[in-house]
């Protein structure tokens, strides 16, 4: 499938695949949205000392460099555990071309980026002291076959229902619960209402939170 760059609302670059005309993250900004979904109403929710971390899926791993460059902001050392699922790694020249290291200032945030995309698949790498990154390469339905440490914060960031219905119906979030902590957040940028009944029917708490530029609302669950 044929990926092209391109540049979002707020100057940051995602992927664009032409033919399921969808993109890695909103045309209304990659960064901004990252920040609001992911960190803002996620990693920012979540008190403990030690995280566990899992996300669906990697892509450019815009992600992973936003929740680097919060924990470097705060005072209060976590320990992370990231783990992030992928069935479809982006090339070398794709993420030189998106250029995200220059979207941010610290120094140990660009040179990260190149260590998540540059580590070995399915094995641990420690990017930053205190930060643990394990990237699978497989399908998000293969989470019950990994050996996982119980999740405290889900980032769930998979392409829309539009073009991948199956990955928001009830069997990947009811594996994706089964990883879970109860008291557990799973943040993502949808509001539709189909997964909300599906969360909802996990015996998830669900919040309508206020969305991203250009999204009237997005969802947070926590676990029971
Ligand atoms: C919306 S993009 C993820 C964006 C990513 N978090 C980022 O910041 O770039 C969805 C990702 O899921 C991956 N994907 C799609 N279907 C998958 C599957 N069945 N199993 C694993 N990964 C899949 C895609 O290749 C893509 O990288």
């Amino acid at each position: 499938m044929q990926r092209e760059i391109r540049t979002t609302s707020d100057g940051s670059k995602t992927l664009y695949i032409s033919d399921l005309n969808e993109n890695y993250h909103s045309h209304h900004g990659a960064l901004q949205e990252a920040q609001h979904v992911f960190i803002d109403n996620g990693l920012n929710l979540v008190n403990d000392y030690e995280i566990n971390i899992l996300e669906l899926g990697f892509g450019t791993g815009l992600n992973v460099l936003v929740t680097i460059d919060e924990l470097l902001k705060t005072d209060k050392n976590h320990i992370v555990h990231y783990f992030t699922l992928e069935k479809y790694p982006i090339t070398e020249e794709e993420f030189k071309n998106l250029e995200y290291g220059s979207f941010f200032s610290k120094q140990k945030v660009k040179e990260s980026y190149q260590k998540i995309h540059e580590c070995k698949w399915n094995e641990t790498t420690e990017i930053l002291p205190n930060f643990f990154f394990t990237k699978y390469h497989c399908d998000f339905f293969e989470l019950k076959n990994l050996n996982l440490p119980k999740i405290d914060l889900v980032y769930y960031d998979c392409f829309g229902a539009r073009v991948q219905p199956d990955l928001w119906e009830k069997p990947l979030f009811e594996l994706v619960a089964n990883t879970m902590k109860p008291g557990g957040l799973l943040t993502t940028y949808s509001s539709k209402g189909s997964v909300r009944r599906v969360l909802l029917d996990l015996n998830f708490n669900v919040e309508k939170k206020a969305g991203p530029p250009g999204k009237r609302e997005m969802i947070n669950a926590i676990k029971q």
